[in-house]
């Protein structure tokens, strides 16, 4: 049992393989945090909280004369409000009475087994490899009956705790959400803590900012209506001392897609707290009584094992507990080309096969067909919302286009945008008032088109019924679905004028509503995350997609820092990552070095390659086929930081019972008559010797020399080359 429940302690004790977090029900029956860190066996860690006299800090009524209990320096597991706590808070409620309270204390509590689910929003499933309970503690206003459920989920083998909360109405009037944290984490003492996020921009994103936690409010958010280029929804907390390998961090990576808010502050007394959930900006969210409403979902984890040891963490979970699609393990994803670097709108059904026949001579095993299929769709300013065939270019019809690939023996994919509209379209004559616009004022403008209101059920089922019908009219093996704006205009003609604030979150769900109605019915199709790259990268999205298009730069050289930013949670396995024609000095070799750090394909025109390069293209494919269970499945291993002003980046992925490894090596600069230079491994058998092949030289080791001692990175080279070393254990 992951979940010890001391009644007469009343501490509850969430035990994973690795952790303990602990938390108590305690003075006046409110919730206290304890403790979250390496494994303990069941003690009560009440001894660790001392009570002090804290002057403008004030104390709950019923503490009587006690003036040394004020919520205000006090661990807690969720945060009240008016209650004399005044840091960051997870809860802000206005009740029926226009009062803004509200006092939650322990109601009652069940362990069960199982993952729990939410409302509408996706949440991580438990595994058979794995055992799974859950906590539901539930918490209660007495005078509002306004109550939290606060939800754990403990996935012992996996280090896991998914957490959420539920608000239920137990009241008479409508209560009034402004802001709804799904968790809160409290920290005795933060001052040795630094924050680490994704910041970034549109064509590079997730780089990497560590800062050490000050005695201010820290904000990661995205008020865009999508998760964002601009920042991802994870952050980290790590000791200032952590690195790679070493040192206490905890991860956080909240399961949202929408706009989102993590808050982290030191207070008075060195203690840390961090809050995340949906942004508060623009939104409230009103709870009739005998209602519920389900926050988001966020997946925590600790480990002493530094940074690279939480990453792996991540990459595990996110591969095994997010998707059920059969292309995240059971079939291999097919090595694509997508089109739109080779053709952007200039294409028909001719030039695709062209392209299809010279990609197949390059081990292409699937073209996708990207933007400008479909509708009135020769640039970006018209034909968004039209799914329907473009038959003046795709004259013989997707069913034969489709036809013609297969039997080149090619799969076939293709691109959408379902939640966009342009004003050039049938569906937006048809329903202008379909469209993201506040009465009276016109929408804001992006790339030409306006957001489709997606909390509207008629407009979520027009998107389920015209996108259904293109994917079951042909042989459609993969789906590219895009997103190529932020959300403004926040205004639904469907609801009242109160209940506008909720437009936003109505979005995201209407959202994950019409992707059960399109990607779950397909589970035969591989569904491709995109929003200009990666602005919607989340753990909410590879519930949906197996990988995501990690960014529209396809230069292999800023891939080094997107993809050793994005490596911090995401897998290899997610991230989408194309050999292109952008950065023509670096040989195709090593872009494609570069992409295998990804799910590896190719976005450039196949019909314009020589022979030279088509073949350096297929070997290249080959390869990808070649260490496809290493990178896909294996432990990764972070081996420098292209953030540094490094000669060589390097990364490897181990396979997990250590008989392989796969180090790629690319060469950024190389100084004249400078020193040699080595690269240390990871995660190897020490005392297993492995041969190591990939630059002409062959050497064996045992794995304490690699991991201690290096390999050698030849110097007589041009700048850009890539060494690809596979490792292979010696057999005893
Ligand atoms: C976005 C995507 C690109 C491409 C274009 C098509 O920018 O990120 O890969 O699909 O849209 O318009």
């Amino acid at each position: 049992m992951g979940i010890i429940y001391n009644e007469k302690r009343k501490t509850f004790s969430l035990q994973t393989k690795n952790t303990t977090y602990q938390l108590k029900i305690g003075n006046l029956d409110y919730v206290k945090h304890l403790y979250y860190g390496p494994k303990m066996c069941d003690e009560d860690l009440i001894y660790l909280i001392r009570q002090y006299d804290r002057g403008f800090s004030g104390n709950p009524y019923d503490s009587l004369q006690e003036r040394t209990f004020s919520l205000d320096a006090q661990p807690q597991e969720f945060t009240t409000q008016q209650q004399g706590d005044f840091r960051i808070n997870s809860i802000e409620v206005q009740n029926a009475d226009g009062s803004f309270s509200f006092n939650g204390r322990y109601k009652s509590h069940r362990i069960c087994e199982g993952a729990f689910t939410l409302q509408g929003l996706p949440t991580a499933f438990a595994t058979e490899q794995d055992t799974v309970d859950t906590l539901e503690l539930v918490l209660e206003d007495a005078v509002t009956k306004v109550q939290v459920t606060l939800f754990y989920s403990v996935f012992f083998e996996a280090d896991m705790i998914m957490r959420a909360a539920r608000v239920h109405n137990g009241g008479n009037g409508t209560i009034q959400l402004k802001r709804i944290m799904s968790m809160n984490m409290d920290y005795l003492n933060g001052a040795d803590m630094d924050l680490i996020s994704l910041p970034g921009r549109y064509g590079l994103e997730r780089q990497v900012e560590r800062q050490p936690l000050t005695h201010h409010v820290h904000k990661i958010r995205s008020g865009r209506g999508i998760s964002s280029h601009q920042q991802n929804p994870f952050i980290a907390l790590a000791d200032r001392s952590a690195n790679e390998e070493y040192g206490s961090c905890y991860g956080f990576s909240l399961m949202y897609s929408g706009s989102f808010l993590a808050e982290a502050e030191l207070d008075q007394y060195d203690q840390a707290r961090l809050v995340m959930g949906i942004n508060d900006r623009l939104f409230s969210y009103a709870v009739e009584a005998g209602e519920d409403f389900d926050t988001p979902a966020v997946l925590m984890t600790y480990t002493h094992d530094g940074l690279g040891g939480m990453s792996r963490r991540y990459h595990d979970f996110f591969r095994n507990n997010l998707n059920r699609s059969k292309f995240v393990k059971d079939v291999r994803r097919p090595v694509l080309l997508n089109t739109w670097e080779a053709a952007f709108f200039d294409f028909d059904d001719v030039k695709l096969v062209e392209i299809a026949r010279a990609a197949k001579k390059m081990g292409v095993e699937m073209i996708v067909m990207d933007d400008g299929w479909f509708g009135k769709r020769d640039d970006d300013n018209s034909g968004l919302g039209d799914w329907y065939v473009n038959e003046k270019k795709i004259r013989c019809g997707l069913t034969k286009l489709v036809q013609q690939i297969n039997d080149l023996d090619m799969k076939f994919g293709i691109w959408f945008e379902p939640e966009m509209v342009s004003e050039d379209s049938d569906l937006f004559r048809a329903h202008p008032d379909w469209a993201m616009e506040i009465p009276g004022r016109h929408a804001v403008r992006s790339r030409n088109q306006l957001a489709l209101d997606l909390s509207r059920k008629e407009v979520q089922d027009y998107l389920i019924e015209s996108v259904n019908r293109i994917l079951d009219s042909a042989n459609i093996y993969y789906v590219k679905w895009d997103i190529n704006r932020a959300i403004t205009d926040l205004w639904s003609n469907s609801l009242p004028a109160d209940k506008q604030g909720e437009v936003s979150h109505r979005y995201v769900l209407g959202l994950y509503r019409v992707m059960d109605g399109i990607i779950k019915t397909h589970p035969d199709i591989m569904f491709e995350g995109c929003a200009g790259g990666g602005g919607r990268f989340d753990s909410a999205m590879l519930t949906y997609f197996v990988q995501y298009w990690s960014s529209d730069n396809t230069k292999p050289l800023d891939n080094l820092k997107l993809h050793y930013g994005s490596s911090f949670v995401y897998p290899v396995s997610s991230m989408g990552a194309h050999v292109s024609e952008a950065s023509p000095m670096v040989p195709f070799e090593t872009k494609a070095a570069i992409a295998m750090c990804g799910t590896f394909g190719y976005e450039l025109d196949s019909t314009k390659l020589c022979e030279e390069e088509i073949l350096a293209c297929k070997k290249m494919s080959e390869q990808y086929h070649k260490y496809y269970d290493l990178n896909f499945f294996g432990d990764y291993y972070r081996l420098s930081n292209p953030f540094e002003p490094v000669n060589l980046v390097a990364w490897e992925t181990v396979a997990k019972d250590k008989s392989e490894a796969l180090l790629t090596v690319v060469t950024v600069n190389v100084t004249m008559n400078g020193p040699q230079e080595y690269i240390k491994c990871k995660g190897l058998r020490p005392d297993l010797f492995y041969t190591v092949e990939g630059d002409g030289n062959v050497i064996t080791a045992s794995g304490t020399a690699l991991m201690h001692a290096g390999i050698p990175v030849p110097r007589e080279i041009p700048e850009y080359t890539a060494f690809l070393y596979h490792l292979k254990a010696v057999k005893d």
